[in-house]
């Protein structure tokens, strides 16, 4: 195992986070700079992804690097029943680092432990999305000019949602209050829970996402119902549709707060909320490539 890899956010402590994070903006003022020449990175998708394999593939040609991999499993020969630790083994013959996105949970740990490439998690399953979780708390940051104390709103499918579970786990070093506004069926999971209660992090849970939530948020962080995750169709479509965001309901919202969301959306978020000034998503996403430049370089051990 590389005690480079990310795996999981707690794998990166506070001052480790503030780093990066300065790192980040580094590579916004200047993201092409020929720091990986001569480094080939893999990105292997198991699942679908837009941002996340795109993002990290800029990342690594803004930086001179070489990028092999694939986005569909199905044209390789884990298609013929080749196991996932023999894919990483193989490909570690060939590269300098493994960005890696799977549909099982744990996947990424597992993948880890069988080589001694370093390993970017880029989504596993329900479980964690660290390198989103970078880019989320650049955004914040960026955003808010803190990471302190500030309140934050979780809506939609906190169930499922891994990007939500990794955003709660990076606060805890910033005493933030968290709002969990779900259904029951897709509220926020026991233990991260468990996981604020250890770690002395406030949150409330709502059923309703009211003007009294809303208004008194600095970050309203958006997620969309996954319907990939879910095992009974019928379950979706009753809870699908559950919590949609428009401009209107943005009109006494404090001046500073911004709307996160990892993207992709499917009705969410209204159109009309795009031109409104507390939108931040696309940007948010952009921030997604310098995070992401931090983020190879811890992986390969090279100072920016
Ligand atoms: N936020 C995110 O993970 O987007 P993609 O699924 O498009 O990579």
């Amino acid at each position: 195992m590389n005690t480079n890899s990310l795996v999981s956010i707690s794998d990166i402590g506070r001052d480790e986070i503030l780093r990066l994070l300065d790192t980040a903006r580094q590579f916004e003022e200047n993201p092409n700079r020929r720091l990986l020449e001569g480094r080939v990175v893999a990105t292997l998708f198991f699942e679908p992804s837009t941002r996340t394999r795109l993002s990290f593939e800029t990342a690594v040609n803004r930086l001179g690097g070489r990028v092999i991999g694939f986005s569909d499993a199905n044209t390789t020969s884990s298609s013929k029943g080749e196991t996932l630790k023999d894919t990483i083994k193989m490909v570690s013959n060939y590269v300098d680092l493994i960005i890696m996105r799977h549909y099982l949970e744990g996947a990424a740990r597992y993948a880890s432990e069988v080589t001694d490439v370093p390993i970017i998690n880029a989504g596993d399953g329900a479980n964690q999305h660290p390198s989103q979780t970078m880019l989320d708390l650049y955004s914040i940051y960026k955003t808010q000019g803190t990471l302190e104390n500030l309140t934050i709103t979780l809506v939609g499918d906190l169930k499922y949602g891994r990007t939500v579970h990794s955003l709660i786990m990076a606060m805890r070093y910033f005493n933030p209050t968290f709002r969990f506004v779900a259904c029951s069926e897709l509220g926020m999971p026991k233990e991260y829970k468990v996981f604020c209660d250890e770690n002395g992090i406030k949150y409330t849970e709502h059923t309703d996402f009211s003007p009294e939530v809303i208004n008194s948020s600095d970050i309203i962080y958006m997620t969309r119902v996954q319907r990939e995750r879910f095992a009974d169709i019928m379950e979706y479509e009753r809870v699908k549709d559950l919590y949609n965001l428009n401009s209107a309901m943005l009109t006494d919202a404090r001046p500073n707060m911004r709307i996160l969301h990892p993207l992709p959306r499917v009705n969410e978020i209204a159109q009309d909320v795009d031109d409104n000034p507390h939108a931040y998503y696309f940007e948010q996403a952009r921030n997604g490539l310098y995070a992401r430049q931090a983020l190879i370089c811890r992986a390969l051990g090279i100072e920016v």
